[in-house]
């Protein structure tokens, strides 16, 4: 059987306490999704969209998580503080993360061990540059990224991969189908062996997915889901993506 699908929404640094309003649009209007769906708002946001959603079908997670259970480092947060404001998931290893603070596969590996440690479902990011695809490495980088942050413990249930191509991210350019299922194939053999049943773990996609495209990606074999940043600020939009998981 199919894994369950999920719409996760990164709302990456976005939103302010007036945009709690776009949840309560949401789940006005898909009260009982077919999908999973996932918010994953700045960490300040956690606790007060955890009160709109309580007891809803909608289930929030964090956008990054210390490797370490607690101590001084400050600024950052740990696993079980996200799991303890309601959060059931965190995003680690995001492009935006790897590029911005030189996150390394074995420092992402790190932190999904400790997420795992906590009870959370790490969502596993990995994904190839521009220059990287023009010299058709795609399929190596997705490899050993790969390779390099799954911890050991990870299974179907602790685990999602997303794969977000870092020039398809807020640029508005998709990689064509073939391109994305190629991936999406290479992603799920690869798994083997790493997790428990390969065919259980979800696998996203990521980088401009929008109303208008969700339905064409969704449709793509191996592709369990979105992991969508722009489109999910929106109730009207994130709304639109997640009618389209649920008919694919
Ligand atoms: P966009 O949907 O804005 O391209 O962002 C994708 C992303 O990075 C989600 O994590």
């Amino acid at each position: 059987m199919a894994p369950r699908k999920l719409a996760a929404g990164n709302w990456k640094m976005n939103g302010d306490l007036a945009a709690l309003a776009e949840i309560d649009a949401l789940v006005a209007a898909h009260p009982a999704p077919g999908c999973e769906v996932l918010i994953c708002p700045p960490a300040v946001l956690l606790h007060p969209m955890k009160a709109r959603v309580d007891g809803g079908a909608i289930a929030l997670g964090g956008q990054d998580c210390h490797a370490k259970a607690s101590g001084a480092h400050t600024g950052d947060i740990a696993a079980a503080q996200l799991k303890g404001v309601g959060a059931s998931y965190v995003i680690l290893g995001h492009s935006e993360r790897r590029a911005d603070h030189g996150e390394t596969d074995a420092v992402v590996a790190a932190k999904a061990a400790a997420a795992h440690a906590a009870g959370l479902t790490a969502i596993i990011c990995v994904g190839e540059t521009e220059a990287q695809r023009d010299r058709e490495e795609t399929l190596t980088v997705i490899a050993s990224q790969l390779d390099g942050s799954i911890p050991e413990g990870a299974t179907a249930a602790n685990t999602v991969i997303a794969y977000e191509p870092v020039w398809a991210i807020g640029t508005g350019r998709t990689p064509t189908n073939d391109q994305i299922a190629e991936v999406h194939a290479l992603m799920r053999e690869r798994l083997a062996g790493k997790v428990g049943d390969a065919s259980q773990v979800r696998l996203l996609y990521g980088g401009s997915v929008k109303p208008d495209n969700a339905a064409q990606i969704f449709a793509l074999p191996h592709v369990d889901g979105a992991l969508v940043g722009g489109a999910s600020l929106k109730a009207a939009d994130f709304g639109r993506i997640i009618a389209a998981l649920d008919a694919a």
